[in-house]
């Protein structure tokens, strides 16, 4: 059987990831897997459990701990912890401010590009995130980078009723010790500042069709007889 396939798309902060990958996925038949949700959802444990965030040891216990499971509904993976799935509690201010410091634990990262690397199962996936092409599948060629102005990321957000400081996230996730975001290696970067969801999107899927057709050409040439 064939290895499935994963889309990386990493970025910044509001740089329309989730858009884009939801798109990506919808167009290719993909499952689509959000993973800033599943260190969203370890955030609201830590936080309903009246575990501190900020102590690193406290946050690994948690997470070898909790009761979770892999579950594909609707061509999308969740987390689900003690078999409840906190789809709204996670998008609260809270959590917001709290998950910087789990993402930033060790222990945590390991353990999430683990689960993250399970999803596989499910099928062909388009992942979003900041360490997927870098760190979770850093040997998929489908790598893509978004980002987008800092004024215009704010709008964005400002859109969605919600004020964040982006640039006090990004530092956060770009300078801790583990998996930082970071461009990586061979990912084709845009720069969506100016672009629709529908342009972005159809850059990503132009380019991606245009790789899974130099594949198949490779694979029909070395399924040829050879001439003589
Ligand atoms: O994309 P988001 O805002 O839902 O992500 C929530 C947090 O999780 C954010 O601080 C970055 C972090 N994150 C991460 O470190 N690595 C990922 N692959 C996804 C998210």
């Amino acid at each position: 059987m064939e290895k499935p396939i994963v889309i990386a798309i990493d970025g910044t902060s509001a740089s329309g990831k989730s858009t884009n990958a939801k798109r990506v996925a919808q167009a290719l038949g993909y499952i689509y897997v959000d993973t800033g949700a599943m260190y969203r959802t370890l955030a609201w444990y830590c936080l309903t459990h009246g575990i501190n965030v900020q102590d690193a040891k406290a946050v690994t216990r948690a997470c070898r701990r909790w009761k979770t499971e892999l579950r594909c509904v609707d061509g999308q993976v969740r987390l689900l912890v003690d078999g409840y799935y906190p789809e709204r509690e996670i998008r609260t201010a809270e959590v917001s401010m709290a998950v910087p410091h789990v993402a930033a634990v060790p222990a945590v990262r390991r353990w999430m590009r683990r689960k993250q690397r399970e999803c596989i199962r499910f099928g062909n996936l388009v992942m979003e995130g900041r360490d997927i092409g870098t760190n979770v599948f850093p040997e998929t060629e489908f790598k893509y980078y978004l980002d987008a102005n800092l004024e215009e990321r704010h709008r964005r957000r400002a859109a969605e009723g919600v004020q964040e400081n982006l640039a006090a996230r990004d530092q956060q996730d770009s300078q801790r010790a583990v998996a930082p975001l970071m461009i990586p290696l061979g990912a084709r970067v845009i720069n969506n500042s100016q672009l629709s969801p529908e342009q972005t999107s159809a850059i990503i899927l132009e380019d991606i069709r245009k790789r899974l057709a130099a594949r198949a050409t490779q694979t029909s040439d070395a399924c040829q007889p050879p001439t003589e």
